[in-house]
């Protein structure tokens, strides 16, 4: 693991936006692993300024998100489909067939499951997988106890994720209960990961995860097997 001290928010999202430009301009075929929650927000902002600024041509690339909410559709607001397509699809010059999130209304939702890593393994996999950490350290919605060696799958979201989200909805009770998240094996197939944290309190999540014992309680901690990670954050004493 690699790990780059930031000074703040900004600048973390200033140095995460260079990195995934460059490898924007210099691949003729890329698959970007995309993350949302609050984290990437501005990281999105500054790509996408960049991208229009240098009148980048976004056909090479696809994307793959690495969750979404069982039972909203891309129409609702609190969807990461309408999420992603707010703060980025919908201001870059990418076509938006070449932008994949779970679809969280799916009939059948096991198959969505299927369906996702069956395309994931068809583009040959991520390139560089855009990451954020929860306070719990689950990675995308794979919470504590989460098996190693899970495949996309319909995760039952933890009473502390749910909280946390909170924040994004009108009420406790309008935070669906479950998620389409990709699993922790899916993520370590990418070829390149970028982990953002910032604030303290990620702080012991980001500790644990890189510091501590590689074990299942502790999502995050299975990135200390992976062999290309960067990790951004202002957090003061981690490197
Ligand atoms: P946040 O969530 O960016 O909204 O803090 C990160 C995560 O839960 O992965």
């Amino acid at each position: 693991m690699r790990s780059v001290k930031v000074k703040n928010y900004d600048e973390m999202s200033m140095e995460a936006a260079m990195i995934v430009f460059d490898k924007i301009v210099h691949s003729n075929r890329l698959v970007l692993g995309l993350a949302t929650g609050s984290t990437p927000e501005k990281m999105y902002e500054y790509l996408s300024d960049m991208l229009n600024k240098n009148k980048v041509d976004l056909s090479h690339v696809t994307t793959v998100n690495l969750d979404e909410y069982v039972g909203l559709s891309p129409e609702d607001a609190q969807s990461y489909t309408h999420y992603m397509r707010r703060i980025f699809f919908d201001k870059v010059n990418i076509p938006l067939e070449n932008t994949n999130v779970p679809n969280g209304v799916a009939e059948d939702l096991e198959a969505e499951t299927k369906r996702f890593d069956e395309g994931i393994e068809k583009l040959g996999g991520v390139d560089l997988q855009i990451l954020g950490i929860g306070r719990n350290a689950h990675i995308a919605f794979n919470e504590p106890g989460t098996s190693f060696d899970s495949n996309t799958h319909v995760v039952n979201l933890t009473e502390s994720t749910i909280r946390d989200n909170a924040r994004f909805f009108h009420s406790m009770e309008d935070v669906p209960t479950q998620a389409i998240s990709l699993g922790l094996n899916t993520i370590m197939n990418a070829k390149e990961i970028l982990l953002m944290a910032s604030g303290n309190n990620k702080r012991q999540a980001l500790l644990d995860s890189f510091h501590g014992e590689v074990t299942e309680d502790v999502p995050g901690s299975v990135l200390q097997r992976h062999h290309n990670v960067t990790v951004l954050t202002d957090i003061d004493g981690f490197n």
